[in-house]
């Protein structure tokens, strides 16, 4: 196989930095699946890997990107073979394993997910990981009782890829959905996306008693911090969080009464880990009911070159949606 383009993550003296470079397939991780990889995209934790904002990756050097879809070129596992449409996410991809900022990748048989019938290998980059982070909520949302008769659904770092998605979802199920933004331009972006209500993230009376008025039956929360204990103090009875970001921050403090006066009910998400069933039953979920109607609106395609650039202006909280990687 001739040598492929890759975006390659190194430590040179304790500061890390993304290039461009060219590899071959015998300097992948190892692993039975081998992929011609259509698209990637970028999440908050791509860019905080990339970059050596958080410390994901830990050894270097690694070719970042959390997600990737594309075709198989070779199988050694029998579930798969060459000619498949697949998705491959989550677990050590792109962190302890190489992956998916490159024209070629190789995984593990037991990470990857066969595109559901419903989905183009262009859509479900654009889900990714966040897509299936934003599905995952839903769902464990929905498992605890979640209806759209229940009330408001406020959905913070509004414009952000796991909450764009997010309200594509709710809104096309019916929920009456409040978004929370920090970006005063994009309010009527927001809106076209199916949000009811836009609040300014700048302007959020917050209160300080453990109990405030309560006005939202769940939350999907990206922020942390004091937008989550916000949250926890103002949920109706019976309430539901789904607490699966940070880009506010990893602290927060409340008090024990949301919980044992209003039975909210605070739900983590974890999208890297959940067992293969369980991921198979979201990605088909993403391609019937909860298939976003606005992809198109939310996604834009970003080029391999452009990257470290992206992923700062990511991390400054300045970017709207999904960025679709094109390896094509
Ligand atoms: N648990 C999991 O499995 C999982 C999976 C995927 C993502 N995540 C986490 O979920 C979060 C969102 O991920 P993403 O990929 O959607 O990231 P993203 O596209 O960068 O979205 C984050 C959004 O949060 C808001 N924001 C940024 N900085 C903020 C700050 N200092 N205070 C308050 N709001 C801020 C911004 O929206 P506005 O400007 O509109 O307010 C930003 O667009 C990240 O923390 C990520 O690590 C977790």
């Amino acid at each position: 196989m001739n040598p492929f383009k890759s975006l390659r993550v190194f430590d040179e003296n304790g500061k890390v930095t993304p290039r461009l470079v060219e590899a071959r397939l015998d300097e992948l991780s190892a692993g039975e699946v081998v992929l011609q990889t259509a698209y990637s995209s970028v999440n908050y934790k791509d860019a905080l890997a990339a970059t050596g904002a958080g410390k994901i990756i830990r050894s270097f050097p690694r070719i970042a990107g959390i997600d990737a879809t594309g075709t198989v070129i070779s199988s050694a596992d029998g579930r798969f073979k060459a000619g498949d449409e697949v998705i491959c996410t989550s677990y050590e991809f792109g962190v302890g394993h190489d992956g998916g900022y490159s024209q070629v990748c190789r995984v593990p048989a037991d990470w990857v997910v066969p595109l559901p019938r419903g989905l183009t290998l262009f859509d479900a980059a654009a889900l990714g990981v966040a897509g299936y982070t934003a599905g995952l909520a839903m769902d464990l949302l929905e498992l605890n009782g979640m209806e759209p008769s229940q009330g408001k659904v406020l959905v913070n770092g509004a414009t952000g890829g796991v909450a764009t998605l997010a309200m594509d979802m709710l809104a096309g199920l019916g929920y009456h959905v409040v978004a929370v933004t920090g970006k005063d331009a994009e309010h009527a972006y927001l809106q076209k996306l199916g949000a009811k209500e836009v609040l300014s993230r700048q302007q959020l009376e917050m209160g300080t008693r453990p109990l405030e008025k309560a006005l939202w039956a769940a939350a999907f929360d990206s922020v942390g911090g004091e937008q989550l204990a916000w949250l926890t103090r103002t949920m109706q009875q019976g309430g539901l969080i789904a607490s699966f970001g940070n880009a506010g921050g990893i602290e927060f403090k409340t008090t024990v009464l949301p919980f044992i006066l209003r039975g909210v009910r605070l739900i983590g998400v974890d999208s890297g880990f959940t067992p293969m069933p369980l991921r198979r039953r979201i990605w088909a979920r993403l391609a019937a009911d909860l298939k976003p109607r606005h992809v198109n609106d939310i996604a834009h395609l970003v080029r391999l070159e452009e990257l470290p650039g992206y992923f700062e202006r990511m991390l400054k909280g300045q970017i709207r949606g999904r960025a679709v990687v094109s390896l094509l």
